[in-house]
């Protein structure tokens, strides 16, 4: 039985305030929470703050990003060892906006999850199709070559402690979630394709769905067989629907 997981990715929100705020918020809130995995994601200035309001807490922390370096002259990157100082449990990799915005390819991202690997940090590696690419029939063609890059860097070995999010571009901030049916077909269909490699390490894999996550949807999204979790944008920003969504999921 695979446990739930619920993260909020802030992007790039919040403040010293609102931090404190948001996350005692959560931290009262999401008591004896052990069902569950909880998780937020701040921007990298924020992570020390997450260390000390949620160490003991139960809540995880991670970054939205890492570099694929080690050290060096990489200006404005932040490395593995880093997020470990911090104690990060996790590390986004692949975000469709660092795809979107700033051109990264599926090999940065496979480099990135890979430098991931070689840390105490657990890389959540996003994948998902655009629009114009499901209309076209091409949603698992794009999300296999995504999750194939990986697997040529790290093998299937690396899907073992790893966690995969599943964010259709078109649902990201637009209000539109996918269906509960549609989110279960592509984690399904992801799953399977792993298992082709490793059954065991398929069924093992926590597959969370993002996009337009909300107090209202979340139950019958996480109804769905393949679907362990979330990880939430823009409801992660308000306590009460972050808590709410947690709540849905165990
Ligand atoms: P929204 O929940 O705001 O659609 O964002 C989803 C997302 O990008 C999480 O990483």
């Amino acid at each position: 039985m695979r446990r739930k997981l619920v993260a909020g990715n802030w992007k790039m929100n919040g403040s010293l305030a609102e931090n404190q705020t948001r996350l005692t918020q959560l931290v009262s809130a999401l008591k004896n929470k052990e069902a569950i995995d909880v998780a937020v994601f701040s921007t990298a200035p924020y992570l020390f703050q997450c260390k000390s309001l949620l160490a003991a807490s139960g809540i995880s922390w991670g970054a939205q990003d890492v570099s694929e370096h080690a050290s060096g002259a990489f200006t404005g990157e932040i490395s593995t060892a880093m997020l470990e100082d911090f104690a990060c449990d996790y590390a986004l990799v692949g975000h469709s906006e660092r795809r979107e915005l700033f051109h990264e390819s599926n090999e940065v991202v496979a480099d990135k999850f890979a430098a991931l690997l070689k840390s105490s940090v657990l890389p959540v590696l996003c994948v998902g199709e655009t629009l114009e690419q499901r209309e076209s029939g091409d949603t698992m063609t794009v999300i296999i070559e995504q999750i194939n890059a990986v697997l040529a860097k790290s093998g299937i070995a690396g899907f073992k402690k790893a966690v995969v999010a599943y964010e259709p571009v078109w649902a990201i901030g637009t209000g539109k979630t996918a269906t509960p049916e549609q989110a279960q077909e592509v984690h399904k269909a992801i799953r399977e394709y792993l298992a082709q490699f490793d059954a065991d390490i398929a069924e093992a894999l926590q597959i969370v769905y993002g996009g337009s996550v909300k107090p209202d949807n979340a139950d019958a999204i996480f109804a769905q067989h393949d679907v362990d979790g979330a990880l939430v944008g823009g409801a992660s920003l308000n306590s009460n629907d972050f808590v709410k969504i947690c709540n849905a999921a165990g």
